[in-house]
């Protein structure tokens, strides 16, 4: 592409070019256009914000009321600190609460839309307005590099002609659902800028088995209950790992719900993860002192403690194995053995759904490359990285759209504040 005109250049000139129109994107621009700057926001998707409307089941689980350093993944595990610090929860929800959207906090601090998730696409799309944001979609990138020409110091070549920036933020998001507009476009930028990239994989994912070590656990699909769900010992491979108490769901290929989903983000292929099927009691124990007054069959004892299903299949794997079928048949070694393994279920995954089914995605620009007050790339001037394409993974509950927030308003200060 060259350079044809004075007046092509002047056009096509922006103090900052937001690239994916997405939570971080839109906000970012948002934000730096407010501040006096002249911003274009572009997207390859025909229709914005799609992420944001099925999110949080239609209502928009927009950020975490206690959303800490600690309940976000990372190779750098600091590096969020400092933004999530800047802009908080409380941040957002005044945010939000000056578009007139109610809310309501659902369960640990997840925070809801009473309405629905587009009042949140319309928020961003209203606080892009405000600022005069110019927002190109659908757009094609054909090519980007550096530019020296005047104060433009990228060049993108688009569907929409050539456009010049001071500044470039990429915020294209992860790989997780592709088939609304997911692309590692932010990625293939990174690479070819020289910042190192933390291999990307599936996380917020329901987990799969093997058909044959699933084939006895298939007929329990639709079976939930709450669980204790953690990696066992020496096999996080990431340090202390935390454990989550949460729903769980048998599926028809393997495990789900949020306590899987959360736990997923922590697995390691060839590794197992552990469930505790009763956690409100040391089952070993209840079991047998329970021996002497409960006559009931084993799979009816086993009901007290988790759903009936699940107790006919445990159940029935023990009396196949022994002549009585009643409680105080059975001896103290096999109740001993049934209630530890029901309280330390360990289950090797073979993989998960992937990205068609993953709420996010774990790994991406690694942000020892960035700075953490500013997302900008400590090697490159100008080039900033936001929201989830950034090597910065939150929990399940609202942690990754804080993150978005937070990560975008980061950024849009340093840019809104520099007199370039
Ligand atoms: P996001 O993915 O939102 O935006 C990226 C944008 O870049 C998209 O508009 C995309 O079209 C664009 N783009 C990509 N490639 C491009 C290219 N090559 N050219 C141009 N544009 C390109 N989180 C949470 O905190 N609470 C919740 O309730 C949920 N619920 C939820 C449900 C489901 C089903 C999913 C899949 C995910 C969630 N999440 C969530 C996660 C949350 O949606 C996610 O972390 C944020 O949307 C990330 O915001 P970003 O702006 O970084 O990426």
């Amino acid at each position: 592409m060259t350079i044809s005109s004075t007046h092509t250049v002047q056009k096509s000139f922006h103090d900052a070019i937001v690239l994916g129109a997405g939570a971080a994107g839109m906000f970012c621009a948002a934000k730096i256009a407010q501040s006096g700057k002249r911003v274009a926001v572009l997207d390859h998707a025909a229709t914005l914000g799609e992420k944001i409307r099925i999110s949080g089941g239609g209502r928009c689980n927009f950020t975490n009321r206690d959303a800490k350093p600690e309940n976000f993944i990372s190779e750098n595990p600091g590096y969020c600190r400092s933004a999530l610090a800047r802009y908080t929860p409380q941040d957002f929800i005044k945010q939000i609460e000056s578009h007139g959207i109610s809310w309501h906090e659902k369960h640990k601090g997840q925070l809801f839309c009473d309405g629905s998730a587009q009042q949140i696409v319309r928020m961003l799309h209203g606080e892009c307005a405000t600022g005069g944001v110019e927002i190109l979609n659908p757009v094609k990138l054909h090519n980007l590099r550096r530019s020296d020409f005047g104060k433009a110091r990228y060049a993108l070549d688009t569907s929409y002609g050539p456009l010049h920036c001071n500044d470039l933020v990429v915020a294209t998001g992860g790989l997780s659902i592709p088939k609304i507009g997911a692309s590692d476009l932010g990625y293939r930028i990174a690479r070819q800028f020289d910042i190192p990239v933390v291999p990307p994989c599936p996380a917020l994912v329901p987990l799969t088995f093997e058909p044959e070590v699933w084939a006895p656990f298939a007929k329990l699909a639709g079976v939930a209950l709450q669980v204790v769900v953690r990696l066992p010992r020496g096999e996080g491979g990431r340090g202390n790992t935390p454990e989550f108490t949460e729903d769980l769901l048998f599926t028809h290929r393997g495990l789900s719900g949020p306590g899987i989903l959360q736990i997923s983000s922590y697995w390691q292929p060839g590794k197992t993860i552990a469930i505790d099927l009763a956690h409100t009691e040391p089952l070993d124990a209840a079991l047998i002192e329970r021996k002497t007054q409960d006559k009931r069959a084993l799979h009816n004892v086993l009901a007290d403690y988790m759903p009936q299903r699940l107790a006919d299949h445990f159940g029935a794997q023990v009396v196949a194995l022994h002549a009585g079928k009643k409680l105080p048949d059975l001896p103290d070694s096999v109740l001993h053995k049934l209630g530890q393994s029901l309280n330390d279920w360990r289950i090797e995954p073979n993989g998960s759904e992937g990205y068609r089914k993953a709420e996010v995605t774990r790994g991406g620009v690694d942000t020892r490359a960035l700075s953490s007050k500013t997302m900008e790339a400590t090697a490159l001037a100008g080039l900033y990285f936001i929201g989830e394409v950034v090597d910065v993974t939150g929990w399940l509950g609202g942690y990754n759209f804080q993150w978005a927030w937070a990560s975008a308003v980061a950024a849009a200060k340093a840019i809104g504040e520099s007199g370039v």
